[in-house]
C-alpha cells in the first residue's frame, strides 16, 4: 500500500484530503505577501542592478525531526530523526525509494502536517508545533505546492485557475488578477491567459500549476515528482521552468524525485531511506534543462488574451 505517491492518498491534517485543495492551502495569499515581482527584489538587497543578490540565510532548520503514524503495534515512523538545514535560494533534490519518508518530509516542511517530535524552525519562527489557522496563514504566505499530477479545474481558464487560490487571501480582485497575468508571463505563457485545461498540453498544464504555485510570491517551492506524470519532453520544459525561477527569483526548490536525472539538476541531493537522510551531497556537474515545448500560440483558446 505504498505505491501511491503524491499526498492525494492520505487526509490532510483538517481531515480534507489534500488532493481536493491541490495548491490552494498553500498560496492563498496574505496581504503582507510579496508580490511576485517583488520576490526577485526582496533577494537582491542593495543589488541595484537588477541581478539578484541572494540572501543565503537559513530558512529551514530541522532537528530530530519524527513523525509516526498509528500508535503500538501498528505505528508506522515515517520520519526518523531527520537534521536539514537549508539556505535562503537553494535547489534541492530528495530521493529515495518509495516508502522512504519523502512527501512525509514534505508535507512537515510546508505545515501541511506536524512532526511528532524534535525542532523545526522556518525562517525565524519556531514553527514545531504550529497548526491550524497559524499554520495555514504562514504556509499562505511562504511556502507553494507542486504536487504529482496537475490538479488544474476544467472548468476554469488558465488565470481563473491561477488567481483561485489567491482568492482565499484578501487582496482585491484586480490585484489578483494582475499577479495571475504576471505568473502566466514568468512561466512563458501569457498567450493562455484564457485558455482552458483540456486545451493545453501536459506541458503547458503543468506550467499553468507552476504559475499557480508561485502567483501569491512564496519563499519556498515544494514539489514532489513534478515531472512524474509527464512525459520526458513535458517533464524536460517544467524542469526547465524550476529551474528558471530558481535562478531569476532566488526561489527556495526542493524537488522530490525518482529519477537521478531529474535530480542531477538541482545544486545538492538529499537522500532518504527509512525514514532517515543517509546522504547530503553538492552536484558535480549540474545539469540543466531547456524547455521543449514552446507553447504554439492560438489553439484552443477561447477569447484573445
Ligand atoms: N497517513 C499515513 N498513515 C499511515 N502511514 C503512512 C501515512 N503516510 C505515510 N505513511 C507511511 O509512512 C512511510 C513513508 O511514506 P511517504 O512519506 O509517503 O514515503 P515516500 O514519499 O518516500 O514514498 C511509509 O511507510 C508509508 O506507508
Ligand atoms: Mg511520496
Amino acid at each position: 500500500m505504498v505505491e501511491a505517491d503524491g499526498p492525494g492518498d492520505r487526509p490532510a491534517p483538517d481531515g480534507s484530503s489534500v488532493s481536493s485543495v491541490p495548491f490552494l492551502s498553500s498560496v492563498s495569499a496574505t496581504p503582507a505577501a510579496p508580490s511576485a515581482a517583488a520576490l526577485s527584489t526582496a533577494s537582491g538587497s542593495g543589488g541595484g542592478s537588477g541581478v539578484p543578490v541572494a540572501d543565503r540565510s537559513l530558512l529551514v532548520q530541522m532537528r530530530g525531526i519524527t513523525k509516526s503514524y498509528g500508535r503500538g503495534a501498528a505505528a508506522v515512523q515515517a520520519l526518523a530523526g531527520i537534521d536539514l538545514e537549508i539556505r535562503r535560494g537553494e535547489m534541492l533534490a530528495l530521493v529515495g525509494p518509495s516508502g522512504s519518508g519523502k512527501s512525509t518530509l514534505m508535507h512537515v516542511l510546508g505545515l501541511l502536517d506536524r512532526a511528532t517530535g524534535g525542532t523545526y524552525r522556518l525562517g525565524d519562527r519556531d514553527v514545531t508545533r504550529l497548526g491550524g489557522p497559524a499554520a495555514a496563514r504562514l504556509r499562505g504566505s511562504r511556502v507553494a505546492f507542486v504536487f504529482q499530477g496537475i490538479h488544474l479545474l476544467p472548468s476554469l481558464t488558465a488565470l481563473g485557475n491561477i488567481e483561485l487560490p489567491m482568492a482565499y487571501g484578501r487582496q482585491p480582485k484586480g490585484e489578483r488578477r494582475r499577479r495571475a497575468r504576471e505568473a502566466l508571463e514568468r512561466v512563458g505563457l501569457p498567450h493562455l491567459a484564457h485558455r482552458y485545461p483540456g486545451a493545453m498540453s501536459g506541458g503547458q498544464a503543468q506550467r499553468v500549476a507552476v504559475a499557480r504555485a508561485v502567483a501569491a510570491g512564496p519563499e519556498i517551492l515544494l514539489a514532489d515528482e513534478p515531472t512524474g506524470a509527464l512525459d520526458r519532453r513535458s517533464g524536460r520544459t517544467v524542469l526547465a521552468l524550476v529551474q528558471e525561477l530558481h535562478r531569476t527569483f532566488g526561489l527556495t526548490i526542493v524537488i522530490v524525485t525518482h529519477d537521478p536525472n531529474v535530480a542531477a539538476h538541482a545544486e545538492r541531493i538529499i537522500q532518504m531511506e527509512d525514514g532517515r537522510i543517509t546522504s547530503d551531497t553538492p552536484v558535480r556537474d549540474r545539469l540543466f534543462a531547456e524547455a521543449e515545448d514552446a507553447a504554439p500560440a492560438g489553439q484552443g483558446e477561447r477569447a484573445p488574451a
